[in-house]
């Protein structure tokens, strides 16, 4: 694989005389790709039905006579102002009930049918003239979908949409569901919440107290469906008049769809990588990781990610963003500290990615985020990214080829848990994401490499260790895999805790075929309110209270169950701190005989076929495996 870098470029933002210079100092800078388009379409269509071509035809010769090869992105996250006069309930509704306005971006519903008959046509049009285009390398649907809070919308399209969407998930006599099955399934029973009929079924908004789990489970898996339904529409078009691949950016901490549905239908996963701005404003992070790393970044967010969205991208993907300097939208927007960039960089290549490019090329002097960096200052002239991005490009010129290799760790992570955890959280603040980021947070101060994997019974071949923290939903196949897969299995707290329709299934949880193992009951805890470990460590926030006849390999300080242990499956039994993490997870690498290290501060590594590459995120020299890893640097080591 030959790895590649690019950046984010705007024709329709510069004058055409200073396209080619653009491109000439693009590809002076060791850069492959040249993504473009994707906020276009006012410029393509200005008036609704009259199209303007004619500059987007120029761009892409230009930038190819150049040398570079265009991503093409579709302008759907950005519909131009005349569309809201030809559809105006095409924007998405709040849980307030209000409509959200135009004048940004990402103003539409996934559900409006007007709005994705519009999309249909201008990616038609986008493909019937660029697919057979030579420059035209590969395609970026839409921009990020779901950032900015838009997966969900309680609008009258939504509604209509949901009620057809239940209608084949309770399937009945015809076209009709089976509204006795949903009842049934959803236990609307309680409070008198049974229909007699699909159409009488509302959003889950503005109930007086909180709306029955059922129901909120199957609104958020329709309106994850609704994003995949949305896309697959884009890239079977663009897959109708084009080989080239299909990507979408996804963004950081954006759960609200499922990403392997998504990503189920194109060729390459990409995302968007700020690391700063997400150690301000998504990161699960204490105040005192936020000040040793405002100019780093988080050592273990960026790489989650990568790992995450390589399950997504079935092993390709790409960094499509790449934080350049300082970003403009965080609550604080500090500039990294020299070498980040480059780091940055390096880790994703590390961690598999065909290609980084860096957003943006020129930084932007109107509109919203004229305070956003790029490889060029708004006067054009070199800003302190593509000093790094050009050492990157001589890196890679010279670096040997990777082979990537499986790692011996395996994380699971499944949105449809994030959106259980989210629907009942039980306590103030518990996140699956963040039981999840925990672990992984761990795995990596033990110096492993991890591969993330979607819940899925036929991935979980050739590992010696699994772990599938506060999987609330686990089906009997996944159960019976995990059990099969020969690798040491890791599991808890809240494994199983409900079924697919978020009822708590008798027998009680987690009924784990081979552990002897019952939650008998559970109990949130307040932040001040720990349950020490005898040993050391603590279970905080969250605990399931076991009957078992398992060995008890860590206790509470009151003798009850903290980790469980029969054969290969092992249960925590709550929500482990860090350092109760670090003790469970060193038993379970033993068990499972995979050696480990202590990594100090922000070092951190990850494992190709060839190399080990060696990340120190600190501002101070660590000593480490017998190497001297410098400030803010990158070494890499040949592996035997
Ligand atoms: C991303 C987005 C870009 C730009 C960037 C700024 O979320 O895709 O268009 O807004 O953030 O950091």
């Amino acid at each position: 694989m030959k790895r590649t870098l690019g950046t984010c470029y705007y024709p329709e933002h510069w004058p055409r005389e200073i396209w080619q210079e653009d491109a000439r100092r693009m590809v002076e800078a060791g850069l492959t790709w040249v993504r473009i388009g994707e906020f276009a379409w006012s410029r393509l269509e200005p008036v609704a039905g009259t199209y303007d071509f004619d500059w987007l035809d120029d761009a892409i010769a230009v930038l190819g006579a150049a040398g570079l090869k265009v991503v093409l992105g579709t302008p759907t996250a950005t519909p131009p102002r005349w569309m809201i006069d030809r559809h105006p309930d095409m924007l998405a509704v709040d849980a307030d009930g209000r409509p959200r306005k135009f004048g940004s971006r990402r103003h539409y519903c996934f559900s409006h049918e007007g709005y994705k008959g519009e999309c249909a046509r201008i990616v038609t049009r986008l493909a019937e003239r660029y697919g057979r285009n030579p420059h035209v390398a590969a395609w970026q649907t839409d921009n990020e979908y779901g950032c900015h809070d838009t997966t969900i919308s309680y609008s009258d399209a939504a509604r209509d949409a949901f009620r057809g969407w239940l209608r084949s998930r309770y399937p009945g006599q015809g076209n009709d569901g089976d509204i006795e099955a949903l009842n049934a399934a959803w236990g609307n029973i309680f409070w008198s919440m049974e229909y007699g009929d699909f159409d009488q079924i509302d959003l889950p908004n503005l109930t007086v107290t909180e709306p029955n789990p059922s129901h909120l489970l199957d609104f958020r898996r329709f309106s994850s469906d609704q994003v995949v339904a949305f896309n697959r529409l884009q890239s079977e078009i663009i897959r109708a008049h084009s080989d080239a691949p299909i990507a979408h950016n996804y963004m950081g901490r954006i759960t609200d769809f499922d990403h392997y549905d998504v990503g189920a239908d194109l060729d390459i996963a990409s995302w968007d990588s700020y690391p700063l701005g997400f150690l301000e404003d998504r990161v699960p992070a204490t105040v005192a990781q936020q000040q040793a790393y405002a100019r780093q970044g988080d050592p273990d967010f960026q790489a989650f990610h990568h790992e995450l969205y390589r399950a997504v991208g079935r092993g390709r993907w790409w960094v499509m963003e790449q934080q350049p300097g300082p970003v403009n939208w965080a609550p604080y927007n500090p500039a990294p500290l020299p070498g980040m960039v480059r780091l940055w960089s390096w880790e994703a290549f590390a961690h598999g990615a065909e290609a980084v490019c860096y957003f943006r090329w020129r930084q932007a002097p109107m509109a919203q985020e004229q305070m956003h960096a790029g490889l060029l200052r708004s006067d054009s002239v070199d800003a302190a990214g593509i000093i790094e991005a050009r050492q990157v490009a001589e890196e890679l010129a010279g670096a040997p080829d990777v082979s990537p290799s499986q790692p011996d760790v395996a994380l699971i992570f499944d949105y449809e848990a994030e959106w259980a955890w989210a629907i009942q959280p039980h306590g103030a603040g518990l996140s699956y994401f963040e039981l999840v980021f925990d672990t992984y947070r761990a795995l990596r101060r033990l110096g492993l490499s991890v591969e993330i994997l979607p819940a899925r019974p036929d991935l979980l071949d050739g590992y010696k260790l699994i772990l599938a923290p506060g999987l609330m939903h686990m089906t009997e196949a996944l159960k019976a895999a995990l059990n099969d897969s020969g690798a040491t299995v890791l599991i808890g707290p809240r494994s199983g805790a409900r079924d697919a329709t978020m009822r708590t299934p008798v027998p009680l949880p987690p009924a784990m075929p081979g552990l002897d193992a019952t939650v008998i009951f559970v109990e949130s805890l307040r932040p001040d309110l720990p349950i020490g470990l005898e040993g050391g460590g603590a279970i905080r926030s969250y605990r399931d209270v076991l009957e078992t006849t398992a060995e008890i390999l860590v206790r509470t300080e009151t003798g009850e169950a903290a980790l469980v242990a029969q054969g290969q499956i092992l249960y925590a039994a709550g929500w482990l701190d860090p350092s109760a993490m670090m003790r469970v997870l060193r038993l379970a690498c033993a068990r499972a005989g995979v050696e480990t290290m202590d990594l100090p501060g922000g070092v951190r590594c990850r494992d190709t076929g060839t190399e080990r590459f060696w990340f120190n995120h600190d501002t101070e020299t660590h000593e480490v495996a017998g190497l001297t890893l410098d400030p803010v640097s990158v070494t890499r080591a040949r592996l035997a």
